[in-house]
């Protein structure tokens, strides 16, 4: 017989958010047979150097601990890149720290440097969890909205989002949901902010590389004065097209370095050993490969970009990232949630409800995200079922 818990179950944090709404379409698509266009991976096969060296790790017997912030070779790979891309001098052994994925390097980097009741800026709408991040390290989320078309934000709403209270900005550039490549003179303004107030940068920078149309991804890091206070994150998952490896990593200064792998050891140890090797192999891969990445996505965006204004949705041209984020105001009176779950049912599309993104459920109920990472067969396969949607209004 089970005994029930008299006191509460789950701790105040726990209870505070609930199951992430972009996974659980991933298993409803499943369910209905549908389209996933929620979940933000690539249906297509990995490159094959990649994987052959992580098998090749793996016969090799590089299958314990790695060192818990990271195996060598994996660092300095890290740096090396950093060098060549970023033009970053970046000592591997002091300031890379090797994670689960740019998920866990968030949170770790968030406990790490984020006291409880300390607020933290947040562009809005954002990538889901960042909400969760804020509540599990105990700090007091300050959201600034990114307003449409172009996905910009007042300068002086932000400004006034900075107080002396501030710990940190989370930034997301490339950016998920909008498509959003942060200019260089907006980071000037945030990484201007900073310095003044005396606030850390944490820039999740994950989609570095895919960008569209001549925009330039710049790191905030790499602005005068910004060295020593940005945490830069990153990961293979998307770069590579490796999501499922869960290999990430954060550059930071030697200070903030310290705390944050005492914080990564206690949450995971470490990162799968063999993939980090096959990580070294990956951030080594030409100039090319990021350039063809970068024009392949260009297309699958114009692909879906295409079907989704001739089905009658409304979007902005994401210039960055993966992402389209569509206003279906003119297609169905429906909240996002309802039309959310009419795209799964009846349509066979799975996409993610705009209010995932916003902390205020209101603020996203017209849009619907779709991503574009996926096959050509599978974008074309979205376009004909969108077709649809008139025949069922
Ligand atoms: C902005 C952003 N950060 C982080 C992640 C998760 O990255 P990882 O798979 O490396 O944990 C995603 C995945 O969609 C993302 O869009």
């Amino acid at each position: 017989m089970r005994d029930n818990m008299t006191k509460s179950a789950l701790s105040h944090k726990a209870e505070r958010f609930t199951e992430s709404v972009i996974r659980e379409m991933t298993r409803l698509a499943q369910i209905h047979g549908a389209v996933n266009l929620a979940q933000g991976f690539p249906d297509f096969e990995a490159p094959k150097e990649i994987k052959e060296a992580a098998c090749q790790a793996i016969m090799a017997d590089i299958n314990q601990y790695a060192i818990t912030w990271g195996s060598k070779s994996f660092r300095n790979a890290i740096a090396a890149k950093a060098g060549q891309h970023m033009g970053l001098e970046v000592d591997p052994e002091r300031e890379i720290t090797v994670t689960c994925g740019s998920t866990e390097a968030m949170i770790a980097t968030l406990l790490a440097v984020v006291n409880p009741g300390d607020e933290v800026i947040i562009f809005e709408p954002f990538y889901e969890n960042y909400g969760p991040d804020t509540i599990l390290s105990g700090a007091i989320p300050r959201f600034v909205p990114l307003r449409p078309p172009d996905w910009t934000f007042d300068l002086e709403e932000l400004e006034r989002a900075f107080t002396s209270r501030t710990r940190a900005i989370i930034i997301n550039t490339p950016n998920n949901p909008t498509g959003k490549v942060f200019s260089r003179q907006e980071l000037q303004d945030i990484a201007d902010l900073c310095r003044k107030w005396d606030v850390l940068a944490i820039t999740d920078e994950i989609y570095e590389h895919i960008v569209y149309d001549g925009h330039v991804h710049t790191p905030i890091v790499t602005l005068d004065g910004m060295r020593d206070r940005t945490i830069t994150i990153n990961a293979l998952s998307k770069t590579y097209s490796v999501t499922g490896w869960r290999v990430g990593f954060v550059i930071a200064s030697p200070q903030l370095t310290q705390g944050i792998r005492k914080v990564h050891d206690f949450l995971t140890v470490g990162a799968p050993a063999p993939l980090q090797e096959a990580g070294a192999r990956a951030l080594a891969m030409p100039r090319g490969y990021y350039t063809e990445l970068a024009a392949g996505y260009q297309r699958k965006r114009d692909l879906l970009l295409h079907a989704l204004r001739a089905a009658g949705f409304d979007c902005s041209t994401p210039y960055g990232a993966y992402y389209i984020m569509a206003g279906f105001g003119a297609l169905s009176p429906l909240n996002d949630t309802d039309f959310t779950r009419y795209l799964v049912k009846d349509i066979g599309i799975a996409v993610v409800p705009g209010s995932s993104f916003f902390h205020e459920p209101e603020r996203g109920s017209g849009y619907v995200r779709f991503c574009f990472c996926k096959k050509d067969s599978t974008l074309q396969s979205a376009s004909e079922r969108l077709q649809r949607i008139h025949l069922n209004q």
